[in-house]
């Protein structure tokens, strides 16, 4: 059940990031970082993240169980890491957005929604605020499998 419930989130993920059109600016790199985003705004993403999302996520976004992948009693999945240890970086940062938008309470999920309380400009800089944990070698995956869409 649990993980048919997975692989509906998975396909719905996929189709997003077909149709997905962010206006992110990843097509330069920042001198300082190399990455997308400024320090500044990885660093502003520090306390949205700490407001809205260490309570599930982890202090350091190292998720919330040793195994991510194992179904709670409930059939749910637990908070995943976001910090390139788990599959976070499959994903484009057009369907972060949408995840952080949406969450996956529609999807039998537990990650409530923020898309009414972020800011475009918070939910960016949270993404660059655990960006910053991937490797460099993660980093690159992810813009190599279109990271940027
Ligand atoms: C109430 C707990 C909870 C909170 C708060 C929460 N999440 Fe989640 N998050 C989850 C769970 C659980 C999942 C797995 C999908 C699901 O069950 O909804 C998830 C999935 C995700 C994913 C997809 C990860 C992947 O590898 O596919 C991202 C990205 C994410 N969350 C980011 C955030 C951000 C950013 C915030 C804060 C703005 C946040 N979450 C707040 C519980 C939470």
């Amino acid at each position: 059940m649990g993980r048919v419930r997975f692989a509906v989130l998975c396909a719905l993920l996929i189709s997003l990031a077909a149709c997905g059109d962010s206006n992110v600016p990843l097509d330069r790199i920042d001198p300082e970082t190399g990455r997308w985003y400024t320090a500044e705004l990885a660093a502003a993403g520090s306390a949205v993240f700490a407001e809205h999302c260490a309570e599930c996520h982890g202090d350091a976004a190292q998720g919330a169980v040793a195994d991510w992948r194992a179904r709670l009693p409930d059939g749910s999945f637990p908070p995943p890491p976001l910090n390139g240890s788990a599959h976070t970086w499959h994903h484009p940062i057009s369907v972060l957005l949408q995840v952080i938008d949406m969450g996956g309470e529609s999807l039998g999920g537990q990650m409530p929604g923020f898309g009414q309380v972020l800011r475009d400009e918070e939910k960016l800089a949270v993404i660059a605020w655990f960006q910053q944990f991937w490797s460099d070698e993660i980093y690159e995956q992810w813009l190599t499998m279109g990271g940027a869409n």
